[in-house]
């Protein structure tokens, strides 16, 4: 990931409120993070027909991360017992696509290029954390089928930790 990457997230964000909070965390992320840690972080883009750029996913390796998760799985009872991580997966930050432009299949898009630049990489799990007061993510996620790792979901937020298995 690249300050030029991130500009261009905050481009397609513009001002949509509900989630300047993401370019927040991209931007602080980047900046505690040093070059080597930013070099595992991909950004995958989304363009619309006439080939502006109108979604992203931010996907990458975590390894710090991904085995507190596994751990945590592990000792709260949400995986079987015999549950191995794979030993570098990738965590699927974020994703997002314009409002104006949801719903017309652009994810499904941005999803399929997600598999693709994975399984290209050799990595063989993605494993996510979602909460948002929207239920959109977590309901697109089921439909791409996801792993229900943990679903703490209630009427406010919809939350829930996730995993693919390429
Ligand atoms: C989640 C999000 C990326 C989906 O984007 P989208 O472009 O509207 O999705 P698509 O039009 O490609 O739809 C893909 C599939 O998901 C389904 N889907 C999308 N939004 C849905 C919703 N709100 N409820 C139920 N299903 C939904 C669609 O029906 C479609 O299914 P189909 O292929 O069987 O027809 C988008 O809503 C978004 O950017 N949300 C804000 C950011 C966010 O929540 N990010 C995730 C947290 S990291």
């Amino acid at each position: 990931m690249s300050r030029d990457e991130i500009r261009e997230i905050a481009d397609i964000v513009g001002d949509d409120k509900a989630y300047s909070h993401f370019v927040k965390r991209i931007n602080k992320e980047f900046d505690l993070s040093d070059e080597e840690r930013n070099s595992k972080v991909y950004v995958i883009f989304q363009e619309n027909k006439k080939g502006e750029r109108i979604g992203f996913v931010v996907i990458g390796h975590s390894p710090a991360k991904m085995k507190v998760w596994g751990q945590t799985f592990k000792e709260e009872g949400w995986v079987k017992n015999d549950f191995q991580m794979d030993p570098d997966p990738f965590e699927l930050m974020y994703m997002y696509v314009k409002p104006e432009l949801r719903g017309e299949g652009y994810s499904n898009k941005l999803f399929e290029k997600v598999l693709a630049f994975t399984k290209d990489k050799g990595i063989r799990e993605i494993y996510a954390y979602v909460s948002d007061r929207s239920p959109a993510a977590l309901n697109f996620y089921k439909k791409k089928k996801a792993n229900i790792i943990q679903d703490f979901s209630d009427e406010d937020l919809s939350t829930a930790f996730l995993s693919w298995q390429l």
